[in-house]
């Protein structure tokens, strides 16, 4: 297992790489990259989609309004922002918030890769149907797997996924914010019972 500082040195480099990227069109529109946050030993990640309006200026991942009502949902189950890391699978703003193209996640998937062997997560949590995909390599339909914890190898890394909503659903509609509320209360229960994880290695 590499040194924390090992670990921050190279993300160091990789945050360095990310922020004069032009790989994929993104360049273009974006304001700033919005690479991970969140300390270099942490055993729990969240992967989101892409940064949004907010993200984009800040560079901070989720720090809209679904990065707000993200944090409540942590507090459900139990768990400190600042102990987790979290990124997206792009890391640069999609115009108009679409979805990534499947160009642009292939693309970003040399910095998504990076975040997760540097770092090797325990525990991965993918926010949404994006992040879901993008982890397993398959189809995921969002509503009938919500809740799921399953093994995940990506990027050569093996770790716990759990799959949820992405926040911003919660945004939308009383229906999701229930089934979101629900999945971070399992989270915190899975948690509890598997012991957590010490922060620093
Ligand atoms: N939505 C995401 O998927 N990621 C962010 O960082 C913010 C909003």
């Amino acid at each position: 297992m590499p040194e924390k500082g090992e670990v921050e040195k190279v993300l160091r480099q990789l945050r360095s790489e990310a922020e004069i990227c032009r790989r994929c069109g993104l360049y273009r529109t974006r304001t700033n990259v919005v690479f991970g946050v969140g300390p270099a030993s942490a055993r729990i990640m969240l992967v989101g989609e892409g940064p949004g309006f907010t993200e984009d200026k800040t560079k901070i991942p989720f720090s809209g309004a679904a990065g707000k009502y993200l944090n409540n949902l942590l507090h459900e189950a139990g768990l400190r922002r600042e102990d987790l890391y979290v990124t997206n699978v792009v890391l640069c703003r999609p115009p108009q918030n679409r979805d990534p193209l499947p160009d642009e996640i292939e693309t970003c998937r040399h910095f998504l890769g990076g975040h997760i062997s540097i770092i090797k997560p325990k525990l991965v949590v993918a926010l949404g149907r994006i992040a879901a995909r993008t982890l397993l390599g398959r189809y995921v339909g969002i509503s009938r797997e919500h809740g799921n914890l399953l093994d995940c190898t990506y990027a050569g890394a093996k770790f716990k996924l759990f799959l949820t909503y992405h926040p911003a659903a919660a945004l939308y509609g009383a229906e999701a914010k229930q089934k979101l509320q629900a999945d971070f209360k399992k989270l915190g229960q899975i948690l509890r019972q598997t012991g957590r994880e010490p922060q620093d290695r």
